[in-house]
């Protein structure tokens, strides 16, 4: 009787567990919302060039409202993901109005008001640039209109900063609309990146580019793409935490073990990759062979017509005036201490440098570690309150 009641006991509270884990992994964003208990709603933004955005809103506290985007062939489910030990959910807490973008292209965000994404090569002509220019200065307008404010809070994760970095030098405004942007592992230059199978990839890019241009591919990772399909089979198997996050994303991003736990990693897969262009991937290749911050190099011929110079023009960083508050990670393989050093140099307004004290912490540890509530989230709630 005893036994059979430790077993039932058990089994349950097993199944709830699988159950509970197999129910994230399925959640989407207002799925997750829901269920760790935040009254969540879904906004569409429409950008200057006609891309509609989802946005999710968490209503707080009018007067100080927070922007949250996250970075490539991710989406804003990275921020509520880690359910009760995420970002979303601690700045709710602390009673802040919270958005969460979505950039173009990925899950939430592949629409037009006239191009089809299916069809037309022109939907997927964009790079972090455009995601600057066009999504991030929407969103904060957007965020500016709804809550009556002249300033919101910008936290932005690798992508999201080269994207708001490109924005706030070519429109220099938008600096005003801004009272702190922190910069989660922040990349303008990828010089200083030290990620073997990274730079193989980027080695190989003119390659890879080439392949998919010939076979018209403009998206990568879409929802029924074959590297997409190939990626899902091989890192759900039952040997996948050794293949893929030991093998793979370990390699890029930086060993951290610790913080990405083979469950979490089942769970993820149901979010992450998401979709990008395949333009957003040159343009990073490109600034990493360059060694400099630079707008889309063209052929000669487009270059001095778009730019009036057959190399393409530089990002103004001096431009960057809003207050910055660089977060860099002391194991990240791609936004490297030593880069963002470097980047630290160029921008005007740097009001913090922070390394997170975890020692192993890597570059999606950002999002996705399981400890962020202590080693991250603290600095981030400390710049907030500083910087109302
Ligand atoms: C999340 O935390 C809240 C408050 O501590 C708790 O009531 C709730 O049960 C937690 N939700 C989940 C799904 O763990
Ligand atoms: C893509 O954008 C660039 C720069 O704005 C432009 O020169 C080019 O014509 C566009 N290409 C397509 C296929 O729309
Ligand atoms: C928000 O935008 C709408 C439509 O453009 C406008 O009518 C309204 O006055 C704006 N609200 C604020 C607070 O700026
Ligand atoms: C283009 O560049 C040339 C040489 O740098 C300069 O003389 C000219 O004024 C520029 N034209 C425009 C339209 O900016």
């Amino acid at each position: 009787m005893f036994h059979k009641l430790v077993m039932i006991t058990f089994l349950t509270y097993y199944v709830n567990a699988e159950d509970n884990i197999l129910e994230d992994r399925r959640l989407d964003f207002l799925g997750l919302a829901k269920k760790y208990g935040l009254l969540c709603e879904a906004h569409e933004v429409i950008t200057e060039d006609d891309y509609i955005l989802k946005i999710f809103h968490i209503p707080g506290d009018k007067t100080r409202p927070v922007l949250l985007v996250h970075g490539i062939i991710d989406t804003g489910d990275a921020f509520i993901i880690r359910g009760n030990s995420s970002l979303t959910v601690a700045l709710v807490r602390k009673g802040y109005d919270v958005w969460i973008g979505n950039t173009r292209g990925n899950e939430y965000s592949r629409r037009h008001q006239r191009l089809n994404p299916d069809v037309d090569k022109e939907y997927w002509n964009f790079s972090f640039h455009e995601i600057g220019v066009w999504d991030l200065a929407s969103k904060i307008d957007y965020v500016l209109n709804k809550t009556g404010q002249i300033q919101i809070s910008f936290i932005g994760h690798s992508q999201a900063t080269t994207a708001f970095f490109a924005l706030a030098s070519i429109r220099p405004v938008y600096n005003k609309k801004i009272k702190i942007f922190i910069a989660l592992a922040p990349i303008a230059f990828l010089h200083h990146l030290d990620s073997s199978p990274m730079r193989e990839g980027l080695l190989a890019w003119p390659y890879i580019n080439y392949f998919f241009t010939k076979i018209n591919k403009e998206e990568i990772l879409g929802k029924k793409s074959l590297e997409k399909y190939v990626f899902k089979l091989l890192c759900s198997q039952k040997n996948a935490y050794e293949w893929c996050v030991k093998g793979l994303m370990m390699p890029i991003n930086g060993y951290d073990l610790q913080e990405m736990e083979p469950e979490f990693w089942y769970v993820l897969l149901g979010h992450y990759p998401s979709a990008t262009s395949l333009k957003s991937l040159s343009h990073y290749q490109q600034i990493w062979t360059k060694r400099k911050f630079c707008q889309m190099d063209y052929n000669e011929y487009r270059n001095l017509a778009l730019y009036n110079s057959s190399e393409p023009p530089d990002y103004d960083l001096s431009k960057v005036t809003t207050k910055v508050a660089l977060v860099a990670a002391p194991n990240d393989r791609m936004s490297r201490i030593e880069g963002v050093k470097y980047l630290k140099q160029f921008l005007p307004n740097v009001v913090d440098f922070i390394v997170l004290g975890h020692k192993t912490a890597n570059h999606l540890d950002f999002t996705y570690g399981k400890h962020m509530h202590l080693y991250l989230f603290p600095h981030i709630m400390k710049l907030l309150e500083k910087y109302i």
